[in-house]
């Protein structure tokens, strides 16, 4: 990744703010998923948990309604979950065998911090924030908390899954009407590394907008 820095920049500093781009570029590069599967602990202690909950707050918060707001599952509440994964699975697939119940419920078990991250979508029409903010917002306090937790160490995924729009899962978490789950956050200790994906380039996501002749 190019973290060149603008000519603008006064010379006095500009050493200090390369090394901060530089870093900071290297952390964007060194996220990258580590399938719960793979998370062991130990997960975040209770000052690394606050701080990456902390960069959750710094996400671009339009209207400042803070649209967003993040569930930690601790281990005593893992059976309770699991349980409405495994009722998910078999309202979907009533011939779901004790095997593919049991695979589900071990979900449940898996990553040593595991937070369910919900978007708190208008609570009605006439709510000045729209929906795609709101989401936008939750999509930055996520990828926040996803660096810190790449910072400090530890590796992280998002996971999904149908269960989550499940009515048994709404239920377990108490989401009102207008809230949606919009994924799991796992974090821990990586037990082994993979390559990382070849990331795409700006070429395949950016162009400019022609100037009106
Ligand atoms: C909202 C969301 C949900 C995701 N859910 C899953 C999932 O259920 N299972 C999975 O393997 N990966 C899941 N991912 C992770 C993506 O597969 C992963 O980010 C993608 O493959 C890119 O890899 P990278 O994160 O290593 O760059 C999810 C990502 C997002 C943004």
């Amino acid at each position: 990744m190019d973290c060149g820095l603008h000519a603008s920049v006064p010379t006095v500093g500009r050493v200090e703010l390369a090394s901060s781009a530089a870093r900071a570029c290297a952390l964007i590069e060194a996220r990258q998923t580590v399938l719960p599967k793979r998370l062991a602990a130990p997960g975040p202690d209770e000052g690394q948990l606050q701080q990456i909950l902390r960069a959750a707050g710094a996400a671009p918060d339009h209207g400042e309604r803070i649209p967003w707001r993040f569930v930690i599952v601790p281990p005593l509440a893992r059976t309770a979950l699991a349980e409405v994964f495994a009722q998910s699975l078999a309202e979907r697939d009533p011939a779901a065998t004790a095997q593919q119940l049991a695979q589900a419920r071990e979900k449940a078990h898996r990553a040593p911090l595991l937070m369910l991250a919900v978007a708190r979508l208008a609570p009605t029409a006439a709510d000045k924030a729209p929906d795609d903010e709101r989401l936008v917002s939750a999509g930055c306090a996520i990828q926040n908390m996803l660096l810190i937790a790449t910072a400090q160490g530890f590796g992280s995924a998002l996971t999904s899954g149908k269960a989550l729009q499940s009515p048994g899962l709404r239920a377990l978490f108490a989401l009102k009407a207008y809230e949606r789950a919009l994924c799991f956050i796992n974090i821990g200790t990586a037990a082994s590394s993979r390559l990382r994906r070849a990331r795409p380039l700006p070429a395949d996501y950016v162009s400019a907008l022609e100037p009106i002749p």
